[in-house]
């Protein structure tokens, strides 16, 4: 049986460079030899993508947050078992750009649904299949908003928001990324991408393709926990094992 996959996500506010992340990193694991799958939310699946439309065009919003927040769910529940965990199995590696970050943002912080709705559809639609690792992208509103302005694509339900709702967007992701930073990196998207790139590389080397290595050949911890026990000596050609 292969051996289980990687499941990274990419969150953030509009226009954080998500996607063009998501695409490069994908890259570079191919370059790897990495059978790699890029995918998205809402979406990822036909099922999901059908209702994707429903969401962006503002369509759910009549129904309520809760109903909305519950539309998400069931877009996420059809691609995290039709296409997330298959793939998972496989032993590639799953790049998704949003996932269950944003419903806790957008649904639950700035939508006002319950935060124990927003779990219990968490526990449902992911259950154990958490990412790995997540990049918060963090970018001012005003640049986000304006770079997604520049892609021409229109605004959509959640980008037509005023200022004040995309800044405490960018401050609950904020949060998530300081209260789980065994998941969670945070990263300033302001940077030019090819630098922001090598960043995103240089983390995931080191926190997934590291974890790879037994445990005897693995480097210490960065910010060791516990009292120092003797730990093996560092790698001095800091090579990725992988
Ligand atoms: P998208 O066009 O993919 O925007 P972006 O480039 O900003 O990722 O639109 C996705 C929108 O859906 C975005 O505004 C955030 C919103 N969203 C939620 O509100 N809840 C969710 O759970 C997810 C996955 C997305």
């Amino acid at each position: 049986m292969a051996a289980p996959g990687r499941f990274i996500t990419f969150e953030g506010g509009e226009g954080a460079g998500k996607t063009t992340q998501v695409k490069r990193l994908g890259e570079r694991l191919r370059v790897l030899g990495h059978d790699v799958l890029e995918t998205r939310e809402p979406g990822g699946s036909p099922g999901a993508e059908a209702m994707r439309h429903l969401l962006l065009a503002g369509i759910a919003k009549p129904l309520g947050s809760d109903a909305e927040a519950m539309l998400f769910a069931a877009a996420r529940e059809d691609h995290v078992t039709s296409v997330i965990r298959p793939a998972l199995a496989g032993g590639a590696w799953v790049i998704c750009d949003r996932f269950l970050d944003s419903t806790r943002v957008y649904q639950g912080v700035l939508g006002g649904v319950d935060e124990r709705l927003v779990r219990a559809l968490e526990r449902v639609t992911v259950g154990t299949t958490v990412p790995d690792l997540t990049f918060v992208l963090d970018v001012p509103p005003e640049v986000g908003l304006a770079r997604a302005g520049k892609r021409g694509q229109g605004t959509d339900r959640f980008e037509s928001e005023d200022l004040a709702y995309h800044e405490r967007l960018r401050q609950a992701f904020r949060h998530i990324a300081e209260n789980e930073p065994n998941r969670c990196i945070l990263i300033d998207g302001t940077i030019n991408a090819d630098v922001l790139a090598v960043r995103i590389w240089m983390a995931v080397a080191d926190r997934l393709l590291r974890k790879r290595a037994p445990a005897a050949a693995a480097a210490p911890a960065a910010k060791p926990i516990a009292a120092p026990t003797p730990a093996p000596a560092p790698d001095p050609t800091g090579t990725v094992a992988g």
